[in-house]
C-alpha cells in the first residue's frame, strides 16, 4: 500500500488509539556517541548519514539522526499474531552502513505481544537469522490481555522514520514513542531512543548513583558487568560500570501514574538520559527485547516486573540478624577473638563469615590448615551461641596444583569456558590463587606480582549443565568433608579476571574488537575480565559476559539446599534481571567515606527496583579507615539495611562493633536490638515480596505518590508502607532534616505524634539517635530481641499499633520455623492478620498449618493516636485493671499493655471505648459518663432533625 505523502498511518492495536505524537520537542539524538571526549567534524557525521547541528550546550550532541535515519515499515506486511501483531521493517536504502565491520540488517521484525492488561512486549529481531537471546527463563502471565492498559500504534509517516508508540488509555500518556529516528539494527550496533513521557527516571544499574532520580542531562550509563568499586564520577557526571546488569528503568508520569521498562539483552550496553524528556539504548549485539509494564503504582510495577523475572527467594529468618566480616583476619584466633569480643559486648549477631583469607592460598574448596586450623569445629561451636557461618567462593579454578580434585574433576566434566581461538582448550586468566611453591619477592608491584606469581585459573561454564552438576558436587564434597557452612557468598563473578583477556591476551577478531564500545570503563571489553571470543554457553563470551554472576547464583542456590537441606542464603556480587530468585546482593566495595552512607540508600532503592531486596552495603566501608564517628552512624543506618553487615577490606582499621575501645558498642548494641525487636515485620514484608513481588526497602515515593515532594526524597526510606527511617548521613551533624509525607506519623521510641506533616522538619539527632517513625494506619508486629534470632525467635511478641486519622490499623505477620525450604509453597506456615477499627484491635490467625515450639505469645500491645488513654479497656471480654493502662508522662494518647498473655495461635479482641466520630479529634479520653453523655447529644440531635 502505498502512503499519502506526510499523512500519518496510525495503526491501532486496540480500538482507541488516543496517542498524539510529540511534536512539540527538539529531538537531538546523538548519531555519533563514540566521539564523547574527542573531537569530531561534520564530515564524518555527514558520513554516517546523520545531521551536522550547532549544539546549545556542551553537552548536547552536535551529530543527531534526521528524519530519514531508520527503518519504515513494509507495506501491508502486518499480520495478526496470538496475542498480538507482527510487521516488517525496511532500512532506507539511502544511508550508508554504519559500521562498515557490522553488516545492518535490511529487514527486521517486530513483534508486539499483549501479555496481559498491564505487561507488553515488543521484539525487534532478524527473522532470517538466529541472534543472541536470553536464557533468563521469563515468566509470561497466564491470563491474556482482555482489557489493556495501553494502545499501541505503529507511526509511519512517509519520509520518516517508523516508530512505535505505546498510550496509557487511561490518561493518554504516550509512554514510548521511538518514532524519533535513528533505529539501528546491524549485526553488532543496535540503537533504539524513544521520548518519555516525564523527566521522573529512576534506575538502570549497576552504578553508584548521586541521587535515584536520574539527571537527565545527556548523561551516558555503561552497562557490562566489571570488577570495579563504586567510585565518584567520571568527568561527564557519569559514574562507572559496576559488579551487575539491569537494564530496567521505572518511570513516574507527570500524573503519578509508573510504568517501568526492561530491554532483555545481556551484550553490552550503554543508556543514555536526555532532556527532552528521552532516552537512547545501544547494544552490541542481541535482540532489541522489550517489556513494559504499566503499573500504575510504583509497587505494582515492581510486582509486575518480579512476576516476569521471577519473585525474590524468602531469606531465612537468621539472615535477616546482624553479619559480621573482614578480609583479613588472616588467623581463626583473630576471628575468634573478634567474635568474642563482640559477644562480650553483647552485640546482637547472627552471622559470623569466612572471606578467602580462610582457604589455603585463596584456593576454593580449601581451608589454611596453618591459620585456620580448627575452623570447623569452631563454626560448629557457635551454633550454640545460636550464630550461623557464611563462607566465601570465587569462581575461578586454579589449574597449577598437584591433585587439586575440583580442578581435575572439572577438566573430566569438560565445565570450563573455552579459550575462543583454539575451542577445545581451556582459556586460562589470572585471578587467584598464586602458585604453589614459590618465594615471591615482596616489594613487587601487583602487575609483576600477577604476571609472576599468579596461577593459571579457569573459569566455570555455569550456563551448562555439567558445569553446574559440578559445582552442586564440589560444593557438598566441601560441605560433607570440610565445613558445615549456612550460607554462600559468591565473589569476582562479573567474571574478574586480574589480567587483559586471558594469559595468552586476547586476539584481534570481531568480539574484542566491536565496532562499537559502549561508554564504560576500561579501553577494551576484555579489561578486567577474560576474552570476548572465550566460548561460554555455546556462544561467545561477548554474548553472556553479563550473566555470569546470574548463572553463577542458579546452582549456587541449589547446591546450599541440597548441602544444608535448608533454605539457605546466596549472595552474589554480579547480578541480573532474575537473580533475586537466588541471591541477594551487597553493593560492593565502597570507602569509608560520608557520601558512601546516602548511596547506599540509593542503591538499596536501586535493587528494591531490580527484584533483589535482600542487599545492603558494607557497614562502616570497605577500602580506608572509618572513624568512630561515621562507623557509628553507619551502623544506625546499617541496622536498617535488609542486607545488614558490616564488612572491611584488608589492612584496614577494625571497625566491628566491640572496636573502637568499645566507645561505639552500645550506640551498635542499642539500634541492633532495635532491628531485631522489628524483625517479625521485616520477615513479613520479605515474604509478602517473595510472594507478590513488592518492596521492602521503599522509597516515599511508593506510598505518597500523590506528594510530588516524595518523588526525589533519597536520604530517609521506608520499611514496607510503615517504618520511616531518616538517619544521619553527614559528619559533625547532630540533626536530621526529613521530609513527613502527610499521614498520622509517631515517633517509635515515644509513641508521641508528629505535630507537623506535609512538609521538611529537623529533629535533633545526638550520636545515639536515629529517626524512627510508623505510620498511622499500621500494626507493626514486633518481637523481644536477643542477641541472635535463634533466641528471639523464642520470645513474647508485641504489636505496636498505630492508628490513622479514623482510629483504623491493619497489618499483618508471617511465621514460619524460619529455615525449611519453600514454607509457604509447601504449606508450612501461620498467618496472622491485625485490624483495628473503632476501638476494636482484632488479632485473627488466617492461616494454621505451622505451630512454632515452644508456642509463642503476644505480650505487649502498643496503641498510638488513640484519643487520649482509655481506663476500660478490654482484653478478649475481660476487663483490664485501670493500673494495667500504661501511658509515658508527655505522651498523649498512647498508651499500651504489657505482661499480656494471648496465644499466638488463637483469635484476639482487644477493646476501648473510642468517640464516634474519631476524625472530629475529641480532646479528652473517654470515660463512661463522657460516652453516655456523647450518646445522649447524639439521641437529643437525631431528635432534632426529626
Ligand atoms: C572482593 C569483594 O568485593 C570483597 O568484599 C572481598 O572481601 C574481597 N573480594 C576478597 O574476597
Amino acid at each position: 500500500m502505498a502512503l499519502p505523502i506526510l499523512a500519518l498511518l496510525t495503526i491501532a492495536l486496540t480500538p482507541l488509539g488516543t496517542a498524539q505524537p510529540r511534536d512539540d520537542v527538539t529531538k537531538r539524538f546523538d548519531c555519533y556517541p563514540e566521539a564523547f571526549n574527542s573531537p569530531l567534524s561534520a564530515a564524518d557525521c555527514t558520513a554516517r548519514g546523520c545531521v551536522w547541528a550547532e549544539s546549545h550546550s556542551p553537552r548536547e550532541p552536535k551529530c543527531i539522526y534526521g528524519d530519514n535515519y531508520g527503518y519504515t515499515m513494509v507495506a501491508g506486511s502486518r499480520e495478526d499474531t496470538q496475542n498480538g501483531f507482527r510487521v516488517r521493517l525496511t532500512r532506507n536504502a539511502d544511508l550508508p552502513p554504519r559500521y562498515a565491520s557490522s553488516p545492518d540488517v535490511q529487514e527486521v521484525t517486530l513483534d508486539v505481544e499483549m501479555l496481559s492488561n498491564n505487561m507488553l512486549r515488543f521484539k525487534f529481531y532478524d527473522a532470517a537469522t538466529s541472534r543472541y537471546e536470553v536464557p533468563v527463563p521469563v515468566h509470561k502471565p497466564s491470563t491474556p490481555a482482555t482489557n489493556p492498559a495501553y494502545t499501541v500504534d505503529l507511526v509511519s509517516e512517509a519520509g520518516k522514520p517508523f516508530g512505535i508508540r505505546v498510550t496509557r488509555r487511561a490518561t493518554g500518556t504516550v509512554l514510548w514513542d521511538s518514532s524519533v529516528g535513528g533505529l539501528t539494527f546491524s549485526d553488532q550496533f543496535l540503537q533504539i531512543s524513544t521520548l518519555l513521557p516525564s523527566r521522573y527516571v529512576y534506575g538502570f544499574g549497576e552504578s553508584e548513583h548521586a541521587t535515584y532520580r536520574h539527571k537527565m542531562d545527556y548523561r551516558t550509563w555503561g552497562m557490562f558487568s566489571r570488577d570495579q568499586p563504586p567510585g565518584p564520577p567520571g568527568g561527564d557526571g557519569t559514574a562507572p560500570n559496576l559488579y551487575g546488569v539491569h537494564p530496567y528503568h521505572m518511570c513516574v508520569e507527570d500524573d503519578g501514574n509508573a510504568h517501568s521498562v526492561l530491554l532483555l539483552n545481556s551484550n553490552a550496553m550503554d543508556v543514555t538520559l536526555q532532556p527532552e524528556p528521552a532516552l537512547t539504548y545501544r547494544t552490541v549485539g542481541g535482540v532489541l527485547d522489550f517489556y513494559m509494564f504499566l503499573g500504575p503504582s510504583p509497587e505494582d510495577v515492581t510486582q509486575q516486573y518480579t512476576q516476569l523475572i521471577g519473585r525474590p527467594f524468602m531469606p531465612p529468618y537468621w539472615a535477616l540478624g546482624f553479619q559480621l566480616c573482614r578480609y583479613g583476619y588472616n588467623t581463626l584466633d583473630r576471628m575468634k577473638q573478634i567474635y568474642d569480643e563482640n559477644r562480650q559486648y553483647d552485640i546482637p549477631q547472627d552471622i559470623q563469615y569466612g572471606d578467602i583469607d580462610y582457604m589455603d592460598r585463596q584456593i576454593d574448596f580449601t581451608i589454611d590448615q596453618q591459620n585456620f586450623q580448627g575452623m570447623n569445629d569452631w563454626v560448629q561451636s557457635i551454633r550454640q551461641d545460636g550464630a550461623y557461618y557464611i563462607t566465601i567462593l570465587d569462581p575461578f579454578i586454579s589449574a597449577n596444583e598437584t591433585d587439586y580434585l575440583p580442578y581435575t574433576r572439572g577438566t573430566d566434566q569438560d565445565v570450563w569456558i573455552k579459550d575462543g581461538d583454539n575451542p577445545d582448550q581451556i582459556m586460562f586468566g589470572k585471578v587467584w590463587p598464586y602458585l604453589p611453591n614459590i618465594t615471591m619477592d615482596p616489594d613487587a608491584d601487583w602487575d609483576t606480582m600477577i604476571a609472576n606469581y599468579a596461577a593459571h585459573t579457569a573459569f566455570p561454564d555455569f550456563l551448562l549443565n555439567s558445569t553446574k552438576q559440578w559445582w552442586v558436587d564440589e560444593i557438598q564434597t566441601f560441605y560433607t568433608e570440610k565445613l558445615q557452612f549456612d550460607g554462600l557468598w559468591i565473589d569476582m563473578n562479573e567474571p574478574a579476571n586480574f589480567i587483559l583477556g586471558s594469559v595468552n591476551g586476547c586476539s584481534d577478531n570481531q568480539w574484542d574488537q566491536a565496532p562499537y564500545k559502549p561508554r564504560f570503563y576500561g579501553a577494551v571489553l576484555a579489561d578486567k575480565t577474560i576474552c570476548m571470543n572465550s566460548i561460554q554457553g555455546g556462544t561467545v563470551h561477548y554474548n553472556t559476559h553479563s550473566l555470569y554472576g546470574w548463572s553463577h547464583s542458579v546452582p549456587s542456590q541449589r547446591a546450599m539446599r541440597q548441602a544444608t537441606g535448608k533454605r539457605s542464603v546466596i549472595i552474589s556480587r554480579s547480578t541480573y534481571p532474575g537473580s533475586g530468585v537466588y541471591a541477594g546482593h551487597w553493593l560492593g566495595d565502597n570507602t569509608s567515606k560520608w557520601p558512601h552512607l546516602h548511596t547506599s540508600i540509593i542503591g538499596m532503592f536501586e535493587f528494591n527496583l531490580f527484584g533483589l531486596p535482600y542487599v545492603g552495603a558494607d557497614i562502616c566501608g570497605f577500602f580506608d579507615d572509618a572513624s568512630p564517628d561515621m562507623c557509628r552512624r553507619w551502623m544506625q543506618l546499617g541496622a536498617f539495611y535488609p542486607f545488614s553487615r558490616n564488612h572491611n577490606g584488608k589492612g584496614f582499621r577494625r571497625q566491628d562493633p566491640a572496636a573502637w575501645n568499645g566507645t561505639i558498642a552500645e550506640a551498635s548494641r542499642a539500634v541492633l536490638l532495635t532491628r531485631y525487636r522489628l524483625l517479625p515485620y521485616l520477615y513479613t514484608l520479605f515474604h509478602q515480596a517473595h510472594t507478590s513481588g513488592s518492596t521492602v526497602v521503599r522509597p516515599l515515593m511508593h506510598e505518597f505518590i500523590s506528594d510530588k515532594v516524595t518523588w526525589t526524597v533519597d536520604r530517609q526510606f521506608l520499611w514496607g508502607p510503615a517504618l520511616l527511617i531518616s538517619p544521619v548521613l553527614d559528619e559533625g551533624v547532630l540533626d536530621v532534616t526529613a521530609y513527613v509525607p502527610k499521614a498520622r506519623w509517631y515517633d517509635y521510641y515515644t509513641g508521641k505524634e508528629v505535630a507537623e506533616t506535609g512538609r521538611m522538619v529537623v529533629w535533633d539527632c545526638d550520636m545515639d539517635c536515629i529517626p524512627l517513625h510508623l505510620r498511622g494506619g499500621y500494626v507493626i508486629p514486633t518481637q523481644e530481641p536477643a542477641n541472635t534470632t535463634v533466641f528471639s525467635r523464642r520470645n513474647s511478641l508485641g504489636l505496636l499499633v498505630a492508628l490513622d486519622a479514623e482510629g483504623r490499623a491493619e497489618g499483618s505477620l508471617f511465621w514460619d520455623d524460619g529455615d525449611s525450604i519453600d514454607t509457604y509453597e509447601n504449606d508450612q506456615y501461620r498467618m496472622l492478620t491485625f485490624t483495628v477499627d473503632q476501638g476494636v484491635l482484632s488479632i485473627s490467625v488466617d492461616h494454621d498449618t505451622y505451630s512454632p515450639s515452644p508456642e509463642l505469645h503476644f505480650a505487649t500491645v502498643r496503641v498510638m493516636g488513640s484519643e487520649g488513654v482509655p481506663d476500660d479497656v478490654t482484653v478478649d471480654g475481660n476487663k483490664v485493671a485501670a493500673s494495667a493502662i500504661k501511658t509515658t508522662d508527655g505522651v498523649e494518647n498512647m498508651w499500651y499493655l504489657e505482661d499480656i498473655i494471648l496465644a499466638m495461635n488463637a483469635r484476639h479482641t482487644i477493646s476501648w471505648p473510642v468517640p464516634e466520630d474519631p476524625a472530629s479529634g475529641a480532646e479528652s479520653p473517654k470515660s463512661t459518663p463522657a460516652l453516655l453523655f456523647s450518646l445522649i447529644t447524639a439521641v437529643l440531635l437525631l431528635l432534632s432533625v426529626q
